[in-house]
C-alpha cells in the first residue's frame, strides 16, 4: 500500500464537505480551506487531513512519501469539462486571417473552421491522432489538469466519429487522468449532407448513437446549437435520442446568438450548458428557474452553466456574463474548450486568470468553478474537485506564493510545483525532493 503525507501546507484549499456536488451563487466565494494543514492519502485516495496543530504524527513510516509543503498551497487538481483535444492539425492560417479582419463565422463560410478540421482528421490514422492528443494531454496534466472531457465532432461521418471516440477511449486507458467522452457529431453539417440536413441528423440518431452506446464509447451527447450550425429542433432530436441510450446532454449554446437552446437543454435534463457568451434576459430566467427546481433534475444535480473565457479571449468575442449568473444565485463551472479553431490552449491556469480579469470572478469563485463545479459538470463530483476524504488524491502543489489571489494575479507565470494524480506524481517539483 502506498501512502502519502503532505505537511505544513500554507493552506489546503477546496476542502469541500463530503457529498457536496455543486457550489452556487454566493457560496462559490466561500471556498473552504484549512490553513497550515496536513493531508494523507493511501492507494491514491485522500484518507485524512487537518491543521498541523492537531497532527498526531505517524507511527508506520513504511512505504510513505512525505512532502513538506511549507509556503505552498495544496489545491484539488483542475477539472476540464469541455475540450476538443483530439484533432488532426492546428489552424494558424485562420488566426492570421482573423488578425486581418475576418470573423470566425466568415472563415467557416469560406470552408475553413470545423469542416477544415474534419477533412484533415478523416485522413489521419487512429495511431497518429492518439500520439498527438497524448502529447496535448501530457502538457495539460503538467499544468494541473487531472480530469478532462473530450468531444468528437471533427469526423462528421459514422466511421470518423467512431474513430475519434476510440482514440479518446485509448487515451483514457493509457493516461492517469480521468477522461469522459462526448459524441458531438452535430458539430457542423458535413458537405456530403449539404442538401439533406434531416438525413444527417437521422444518421446521428439512428446509426451513430446506437453504435456509440453499444460500444460504450461516450458518456454524453453534444450539439453546436447555433445560427448556421444546428437548430434548436435538431438539437432536441439528438438529445431525445441520447436520452434513450442513457447519454445526457452537454451542449454548445449561446456562443454567438440566443436562439432558445438553453430552454430546450433544460427541458431535456442536460447536465451542462456551455459557452453562454450571448445571454438574453429570458435565458437568465430559464437558468434561474432550473436552479430553483434542481431537486427534480434527472440525477439530482442541476444543469451547470460552463464558461470558456479563453475562447472569448482568442476569438475576441464577448465574455460570458459570469457576474450576473453568480449574482443570480447560479453555479458556474469553467473549462478550456481546447480546440484548434477557437481555443488552441488547454491551460486552465490561464482560464483562472481570465476568469478573474475578464469575467470578474473572485479568485475563490474561479477556483470553485475549476474544481468542484467543473468536476460535476462532467459527473465526476464524487471523485474529484475537492480535498475531501474519499476523493482521488489528484492535487496541485504550488510553488511558494504570498497569497491565493497571487495565482490568478501573476498571470502567465507557472505557479505549479508538483501535480499528483491518484497520489502519483505526473510532475515532480522541489516539494517532492
Ligand atoms: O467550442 N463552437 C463550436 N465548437 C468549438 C470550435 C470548433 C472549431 O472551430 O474547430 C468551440 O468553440
Ligand atoms: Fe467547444
Amino acid at each position: 500500500m502506498h501512502r502519502l503525507l503532505i505537511k505544513n501546507a500554507k493552506a489546503l484549499v477546496g476542502t469541500f464537505p463530503q457529498g457536496k456536488q455543486v457550489m452556487s451563487g454566493a457560496d462559490m466565494a466561500r471556498l473552504p480551506m484549512i490553513e497550515d494543514g496536513w493531508l494523507q492519502a493511501e492507494d491514491g485516495r485522500i484518507t485524512a487531513m487537518g491543521p498541523m496543530s492537531a497532527f498526531a504524527g505517524i507511527d508506520d513510516w513504511s512505504d510513505l512519501t512525505v512532502i513538506d509543503a511549507t509556503g505552498r498551497y495544496v489545491l484539488p487538481g483542475w477539472c476540464d469539462p469541455h475540450t476538443h483535444t483530439v484533432f488532426a492539425a492546428p489552424r494558424e492560417e485562420e488566426f492570421v486571417n482573423r488578425i486581418k479582419g475576418l470573423s470566425y463565422q466568415e472563415i467557416a463560410a469560406r470552408g475553413g473552421g470545423i469542416i477544415n478540421s474534419a477533412m484533415k482528421l478523416r485522413a489521419m490514422s487512429e495511431d497518429a491522432l492518439f500520439a498527438q492528443a497524448k502529447g496535448r494531454l501530457d502538457e495539460m496534466m503538467r499544468r494541473g489538469t487531472v480530469a478532462v472531457e473530450i468531444k468528437s465532432g471533427y469526423g462528421l461521418t459514422v466511421e470518423s466519429e467512431l474513430k475519434m471516440l476510440r482514440v479518446a477511449k485509448r487515451l483514457k486507458e493509457a493516461l492517469p487522468l480521468q477522461v469522459k467522452t462526448t459524441l458531438l457529431a452535430a458539430h457542423a453539417l458535413p458537405p456530403e449532407f449539404k442538401d439533406d440536413r434531416n438525413g444527417y441528423v437521422d444518421m446521428i440518431c439512428d446509426t451513430l448513437l446506437p453504435q456509440v452506446a453499444a460500444e460504450r464509447l461516450a458518456d454524453f451527447v453534444d450539439v453546436f446549437c447555433e445560427t448556421n450550425y444546428f437548430t434548436v429542433a435538431e438539437m432536441e432530436r439528438v438529445l431525445a435520442a441520447g436520452r434513450k441510450h442513457g447519454l445526457p446532454g452537454k451542449l454548445h449554446v449561446n456562443q454567438f446568438t440566443s436562439i432558445g437552446g438553453i430552454q430546450a437543454a433544460i427541458a431535456h435534463h442536460a447536465i451542462s450548458v456551455d459557452h453562454l457568451e450571448v445571454l438574453a434576459d429570458a435565458d437568465f430566467e430559464a437558468l434561474r428557474i432550473a436552479h430553483s427546481q434542481r431537486s427534480v433534475a434527472s440525477d439530482g444535480i442541476e444543469v451547470i452553466p460552463t464558461l470558456l473565457p479563453s475562447c472569448s479571449f482568442f476569438l475576441r468575442i464577448p465574455y460570458a456574463p459570469a457576474r450576473r449568473l453568480i449574482d443570480s444565485g447560479l453555479p458556474v463551472a469553467l473549462a478550456s474548450d481546447h480546440n484548434p479553431g477557437s481555443t488552441p490552449s488547454g491551460n486552465l491556469n490561464l482560464v483562472l486568470s481570465l476568469a478573474c480579469i475578464q469575467l470578474r470572478m473572485l479568485p475563490e469563485e474561479a477556483i470553485t468553478a475549476l474544481t468542484l463545479n467543473a468536476a460535476s459538470a462532467m459527473r465526476l463530483g464524487s471523485e474529484l474537485g475537492g480535498l475531501t476524504v474519499g476523493k482521488r488524491a489528484s492535487l496541485i502543489i504550488t510553488k511558494e506564493a504570498p497569497s491565493l489571489a497571487y495565482l490568478p494575479y501573476a498571470f502567465g507565470t507557472d505557479h505549479i510545483d508538483t501535480v499528483l494524480i491518484d497520489g502519483k506524481p505526473v510532475r515532480s517539483g522541489a516539494a517532492l525532493q
